[in-house]
């Protein structure tokens, strides 16, 4: 995702080519519900819509720069649903709060106003948030009237102008706030999650890292004792070793209350997310629950310990010529078996991939019994491989790790990932690469 580090002025108007959308919720908000079709416009515009039109109205490009990828509704609410707090007075701050799907996720638990003008001025006391963007700004007031209406039953729009509403939602660098950390009891993050520098002062990590660690480390070390925090963030975070000190810096500054991964990020953003609850500590205190202990020894996934690769033989295109190689298809390569003696061989010209391996049929559905069907080739040889398998080379070289690869793959863990991950027929590299890979062997996972 972006890289907008922590500039003071922010540049307005990158995204101007979203304000017609944004002029749009701004008139619906302000339109009387004259006999249904105004709900049905409301609940597009609280549900998915905002990402939708901003896929068509700015480039992948932009998009990534500024790291703007929305939360969808049910994550947001499975997000809020983690909350350890039960009482009704909370203060919630999002400081890069995009179209403000958490803070609406948030306003979905709020008590409700007797009148619309007295629930919007509920909510405007008790949500604050922040984005570099304009036009994001304008968004989730409007949003937040949509809502209010909405769960209000109010066919009438009230007599407030949006942009003199909420007045804790705001243009601003969530990296340079202080005091809106300091008043929040709880605080909402999907922050950006591109490279960026790290800011001066920083202990835990030099050179490039992802905003959403900086992001972190800063709402936590400026909001006060007791304060919660529910996150949604990349996966590498969350096991992989390069994270492994922001991880400890974590565990400094808050108790780790939930670790729980989720998977892909949304239909359309090829990225896996966790979720994450911490308390922030009290300095005093001792250092209870710190981060699991198994999210410390474990590497990321197979694209960690493996380079993975599709087969470079297509049958029917490339010539018979060239040096013979041994030969792999899917038909020649039965599941969960060590392969020692290759049978066929075939001329190839092209790459060959030297042994030991792991090979896995790129086809497979969503129900079938195993969908990492899984080879092991074992021996020295180099080998011609077909473009219906996905090779696994082990980065240490060994066949260990071959077999250790194998035995993972045939679990109902990597099941459940891929199936929730991908379910058209056929297999990715990338899919195959974030499958979550342990290199310890016996540990159970937990949930702090
Ligand atoms: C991944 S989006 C998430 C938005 C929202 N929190 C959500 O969950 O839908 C991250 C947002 O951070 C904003 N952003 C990037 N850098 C920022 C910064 N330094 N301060 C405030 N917002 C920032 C982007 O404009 C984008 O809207």
């Amino acid at each position: 995702m972006p890289t907008v580090g922590a500039r003071k002025n922010p540049r307005p108007g990158s995204f101007a080519g979203y304000r017609t959308y944004i002029s749009r919720l701004q008139a619906l908000a302000r339109t009387p519900d004259q006999g249904g079709i105004w709900n049905e416009h409301a609940v597009a515009a609280l549900n998915g819509q905002a990402s939708t039109m901003l896929r068509k109205t700015a480039s992948r490009h932009l998009r990534r720069k500024h790291g703007t990828f929305f939360t969808g509704t049910e994550l947001g609410a499975r997000l809020l649903s983690r909350t350890g707090i039960t009482h009704h007075e909370g203060f919630f701050y999002d400081p890069a709060c995009g179209m403000g799907d958490l803070l609406l996720a948030a306003a979905r638990t709020l008590p409700l106003g007797a009148t619309l003008s007295e629930t919007l001025e509920l909510w405007g006391r008790r949500l604050a948030g922040t984005d570099l963007q304009p036009e994001f700004i304008d968004g989730t007031k409007a949003r937040l009237v949509l809502l209010a209406r909405q769960r209000l039953g109010q066919t009438r729009p009230g007599d407030s102008t949006i942009a003199s509403l909420f007045p804790k939602i705001r243009i601003g660098n969530g990296l340079l706030e202080r005091d809106t950390y300091k008043r929040a009891t709880t605080l909402l993050m999907n922050p950006p999650f591109g490279l960026a520098r790290t800011l001066s002062g920083c202990t835990w990590a030099g050179g490039r890292v992802s905003m959403a660690a900086t992001f972190m480390v800063t709402a936590l070390e400026r909001s006060r004792p007791g304060t919660e925090v529910l996150a949604i963030l990349p996966d590498v975070l969350r096991a992989g070793s390069f994270s492994e000190q922001w991880r400890e810096r974590i565990s400094e500054l808050a108790e780790v209350h939930l670790v729980e991964p989720y998977g892909v990020f949304d239909e359309t953003t090829d990225i896996d997310v966790f979720v994450l609850r911490l308390v922030r500590r009290d300095a005093n205190l001792k250092k209870s629950k710190r981060w699991p202990a198994l999210y410390k020894t474990r590497a990321a996934s197979v694209s960690d310990c493996f380079d993975v690769h599709v087969g470079r033989v297509v049958p029917h295109r490339d010539k018979k010529s060239g040096p013979e190689h041994p030969y792999i298809h899917p038909r020649s390569v039965p599941a969960w078996r060590t392969l020692r003696e290759l049978a066929e061989t075939r001329k190839h010209k092209g790459l060959v991939y030297k042994a030991p391996f792991v090979v896995i049929r790129r086809t497979s559905r969503p129900g079938h019994p195993y969908r990492a069907t899984a080879t092991v080739i074992a021996g020295k040889a180099s080998v011609a491989v077909e473009n219906h398998l996905i090779v696994c080379e082990p980065k240490d070289k060994t066949l260990k790790s071959c077999l250790h690869l194998m035995r993972q793959l045939k679990s109902n863990r990597v099941n459940r990932f891929l199936n929730r991950r991908i379910c058209c027929r056929h297999l990715t590299v990338a899919a195959v690469g974030a499958i979550p890979y342990t290199t310890t062997t016996k540990r159970t996972e937990r949930k702090a």
